[in-house]
């Protein structure tokens, strides 16, 4: 069970926080990645410290997944490379804060290109790779705001993650004729490189902790195992889900 050996992944975001996370899992449970990220070294560090731990395959690509031209040329040259992908990891993602009536246009759109446009980038250039799969799966990374915004500030990450569930539920729909799943993770509290705002606030800690039942915030390894399960075979009936890993926020 939960075998992913002879299969390969590709990880948008891989090369650190969620996303590193989230390609530590697949490895371990035997799937060659390929990280992508826009940092090429931070990506080609991410890919070599999973060859050293697994005994996977691990590769590295740059690209910056809001830009369409670029996602187009990354499968492509993925499809010369390999010939096919079995999971499409979208954990690639931005945030930025400002109160809505004075968010700069211009930012507000980079968080919706990167998030959204980008998670749909992806999954439509994948989309005849992971034909040639025989378990093709997509997991996007969704968040709690999918259902409850939890801070101030976010409305343009809301909304992009709000898409991202749209978005997977649209793709599940259409796509599981091919036998294509597509889920979607929605993690809750997180330390990473994205939430050091957050959690640099003592008091906004405090409140964290006091609301997640499980006491705790989440760590990347946190998001292995249900990365695995929606990769796996295991999962073979379940499509168009989004799934929250969050502590327990959600049935507070
Ligand atoms: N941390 C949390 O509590 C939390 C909660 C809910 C959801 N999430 C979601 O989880 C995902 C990972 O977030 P994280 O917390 O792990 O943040 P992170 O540590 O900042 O990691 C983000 C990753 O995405 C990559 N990335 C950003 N923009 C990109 C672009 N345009 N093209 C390609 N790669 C790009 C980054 O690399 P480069 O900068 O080098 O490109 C990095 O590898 C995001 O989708 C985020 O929205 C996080």
């Amino acid at each position: 069970m939960f075998d992913l050996r002879g299969e390969i992944a590709l990880v948008t975001g891989g090369a650190r926080g969620l996303g590193f996370g989230i390609a530590e899992g697949l490895a371990e449970a035997g799937s060659d990645v390929i990280i992508v990220s826009r940092n090429s070294e931070e990506a080609n560090e991410a890919a070599k410290r999973i060859e050293e731990k697994y005994e996977v395959r691990a590769f590295s690509f740059a690209c910056d997944v809001s830009n369409y031209e670029a996602v187009r040329e990354l499968l492509e040259r993925v499809e010369r490379e390999f010939g096919r992908l079995d999971t499409v990891v979208n954990a690639a993602g931005i945030n930025k804060r400002y109160p809505a009536e004075e968010f700069p246009i211009e930012e507000f759109k980079s968080v919706i290109e990167v998030n959204l446009l980008g998670t749909y980038y992806v999954c439509r250039e994948a989309f005849r790779l992971l034909r040639k799969s025989e378990n093709p799966t997509i997991i996007n990374v969704a968040s709690l705001t999918v259902t409850e915004v939890t801070t101030f500030n976010i409305s343009a990450y809301a909304a992009s993650k709000g898409g991202v569930a749209s978005l997977t539920k649209a793709l599940a729909k259409e796509w599981g004729k091919y036998g294509i799943r597509v889920n979607a993770i929605a993690p809750g509290w997180y330390k990473t490189k994205m939430t050091e705002p957050v959690f640099s606030d003592k008091e906004r800690v405090e409140f964290m902790l006091k609301r997640i039942p499980l006491g705790r915030t989440g760590v990347p390894e946190d998001l292995k195992g249900v990365a695995v399960f929606l990769a796996s075979r295991e999962s073979a009936y379940m499509t168009g889900q989004i799934v929250f890993v969050d502590g327990g926020w959600t049935a507070n």
